[in-house]
């Protein structure tokens, strides 16, 4: 089987460090993994069996994200999986939160994916081949306070998925969003700017803040697991991708419930909604 090659944003700690380490360990897959400091990636140096590059790439630079894909062809031939991971998360109540801290988090989980997608469509388009492997968040469905600025960018990166998936099907380009519930990665710690409440009409928020601060790394999802899940995904169920996977218990809960209790309101309003519309001629 011809090996296909796999590029991975994000690789330095987290779901990127185990896709890129569950990665190398499979004969079948060329790595790239790319990280903004690319002396991070040593864990992979004893699979160092000729599959695997390591790029730097910070997803806020185009000219980054250009010479990433072009590495990965001239060194590879081809870009078969693209995995949109790199993001930061920010904690803070929608009043108070720094709007440049929240505006450098939609260039990396919006803007970064985007241009990442950008840069790979095109030599998918010409191998008429290609998956997008995009992560969202059970924050992508599901709302929380103090996470609004959070829940927009993955919101976002749902709805131009979604999108995207639709104008691609016909050139065998396929697109998936991972619906991570809490998992052990430096995500709610080190990769979350905070803003703690000021304001007495919020202080109540802090303690939830606080506690996704100190429970960071203690999460029930494991990072390894999820690797081999996405692996298995796109290599073996290719065809009958999900367009969203929610990944941990709390995700599906989360994701089901969110659906009936949406779906019944809904249905509920159906003839005031459809009451709106000009009567048929
Ligand atoms: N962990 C969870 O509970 C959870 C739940 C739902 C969704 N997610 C999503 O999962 C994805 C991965 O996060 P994680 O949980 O694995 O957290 P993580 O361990 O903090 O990893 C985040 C990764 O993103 C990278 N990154 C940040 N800014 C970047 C930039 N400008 N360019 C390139 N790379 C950048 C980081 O690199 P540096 O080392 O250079 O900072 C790091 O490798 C994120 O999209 C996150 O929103 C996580």
């Amino acid at each position: 089987m011809t090996a296909k090659t796999w590029l991975i944003t994000g690789t330095s700690t987290g779901f990127g460090r185990s896709l890129a380490t569950f990665l190398a360990k499979q004969p079948d897959v060329n790595v790239v993994a790319t990280a903004r400091h690319p002396e991070q990636l040593s864990y992979l140096d004893e699979f160092d069996h000729g599959q695997i590059l390591k790029q730097r790439l910070d997803v806020t630079d185009r000219d980054e994200i250009a010479a990433a894909v072009k590495a990965t062809v001239d060194k590879f031939g081809a870009l078969d999986v693209l995995i949109n991971n790199a993001g930061l998360g920010y904690f803070g109540t929608f009043e108070e939160s720094d709007r440049d801290q929240v505006k450098y988090m939609f260039d990396v989980n919006v803007w970064g994916l985007v241009d990442m997608t950008r840069a790979a469509l095109p030599t998918m388009r010409q191998q008429h081949e290609g998956t997008i492997v995009n992560f969202s968040s059970i924050g992508g469905l599901f709302s929380f306070p103090t996470l609004s600025f959070y829940h927009g960018t993955k919101y976002a990166v749902e709805g131009m998925t979604e999108s995207l998936a639709k104008e691609v099907a016909d050139l065998n380009i396929k697109l998936m969003l991972i619906e991570p519930s809490g998992f052990r990665t430096d995500w709610a710690g080190r990769s979350s700017n905070k803003a703690m409440p000021k304001i007495d009409d919020y202080k109540q928020f802090a303690d939830f803040i606080e506690g996704n601060e100190e429970g960071a790394h203690h999460e029930p999802g494991d990072p390894d697991k999820a690797a081999q899940i996405i692996y298995d995904q796109v290599t073996n169920h290719r065809d009958s991708l999900p367009l969203r996977l929610p990944l941990g218990k709390i995700a599906s809960d989360t994701a089901i419930n969110k659906y009936e209790q949406t779906l019944a309101d809904f249905k509920r309003l159906h003839d005031l909604s459809a009451s709106a519309d000009q009567p048929e001629k």
